[in-house]
């Protein structure tokens, strides 16, 4: 270190190629500030949660939590919405869509629990997914009904489920499978079906099937094949279909038969939630 003459700059000494390194102190207002920060670090972190311990982490003598302020955020709006959820419970459903606040509230809140619940299986538009056996909850097309006390009942008890004793409940015999057809019989029912979806067919077979289906699936599907809502039995009439409509598929449901669960929902919503998500579902779809 060269010792500095007046006027002049101390400099650390170090030289490379004639260029020199000052060594000015750090300015005076920047070493406070600094000081300053490291006094309010540890003030923050006495007062506030901060040092991160196995599984939570330090509270802080202030009891800041921003998770207590969600619960009473969300607390909050509970009870601000409590009075219009009791009106909805006590309703009669069949005449909530006259009643526009709450029925803008259901349609609401409903829009929101099938985000969360119903969407994964139905599409995040309710419109389903064909082939793999999730209605579209849009058309007027409807298993289990679809006027809205169904549609509750539905949702409330769930279809073909072990955890509900109240499901919806019924079986597609298995006619292949269980060699309850013979397989030139098989082939003739589906050749019938096609012809009644008015698909290309052979129109020979579809004759033959015609008694097949009466004897064997008229029970469920009717003679006109559209369908029994009491039982869940899909029409077969149109060109709306759960699991597909084409030969193969129609083939394949025919063999071996379907078995669509759906959940039922008494045991994780509410009363209240799922009135809203049933009076939704009713107001987009062709509700009955
Ligand atoms: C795990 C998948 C799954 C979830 C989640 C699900 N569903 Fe379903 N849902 C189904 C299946 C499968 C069927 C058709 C069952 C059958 O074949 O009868 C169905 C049928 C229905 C029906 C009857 C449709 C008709 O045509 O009669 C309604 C209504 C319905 N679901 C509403 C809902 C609502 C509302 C929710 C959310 C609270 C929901 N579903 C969540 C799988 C699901
Ligand atoms: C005991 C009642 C019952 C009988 C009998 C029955 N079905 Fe079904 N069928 C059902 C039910 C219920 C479903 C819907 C299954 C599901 O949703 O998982 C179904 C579904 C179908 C489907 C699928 C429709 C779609 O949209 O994908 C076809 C095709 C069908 N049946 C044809 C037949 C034919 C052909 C016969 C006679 C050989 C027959 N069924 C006999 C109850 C029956």
């Amino acid at each position: 270190m060269t010792p500095a003459k007046k006027g002049e700059v101390e400099t650390t000494g170090h030289e490379w190629d004639g260029i020199e390194e000052y060594n000015n102190p750090l300015p005076r207002w920047w070493v406070w500030v600094f000081y300053a920060c490291i006094v309010w670090g540890i003030g923050y972190s006495i007062a506030y949660p901060a040092w991160p311990l196995i599984t939570k982490a330090t509270p802080g003598l202030l009891g800041a939590s921003t998770r207590a302020d969600v619960a009473v955020e969300i607390k909050r709006f509970d009870d601000a919405n409590a009075a219009i959820k009791q009106q909805l419970v006590e309703a009669d459903l069949t005449t909530v869509s006259d009643n526009p606040d709450l029925m803008g509230f259901a349609e609401r809140a409903g829009a929101a629990v099938f985000r969360t619940n119903c969407a994964q299986c139905h599409g995040s538009g309710a419109a389903g997914v064909e082939g793999k056996g999730y209605p579209n909850l849009l058309d007027d097309d409807w298993l289990w009904g679809g006027d809205i006390e169904n549609i509750h009942l539905t949702i409330t008890h769930g279809i073909r489920n072990t955890t509900d004793d109240d499901a919806r409940y019924s079986e597609m015999p298995r006619f292949g499978a269980d060699e309850l057809l013979e397989k030139p019989q098989i082939d003739e029912v589906v050749e019938y079906v096609l012809k009644l979806s008015g698909q290309e067919h052979d129109a020979t077979l579809a004759a033959a099937g015609e008694t097949v289906f009466l004897d064997n699936c008229a029970a469920c599907h009717m003679e006109d094949g559209s369908g029994d809502p009491a039982q869940g039995a899909p029409k077969l009439s149109d060109a709306i279909w759960l699991y597909g409509g084409s030969r193969e598929a129609i083939t394949y449901t025919v063999v071996n038969a379907r078995f669509g669960v759906m959940p039922n929902w008494n045991e994780r919503l509410s009363e209240d939630e799922i009135r809203a998500v049933a009076l939704y579902v009713h107001s987009r779809g062709g509700g009955q």
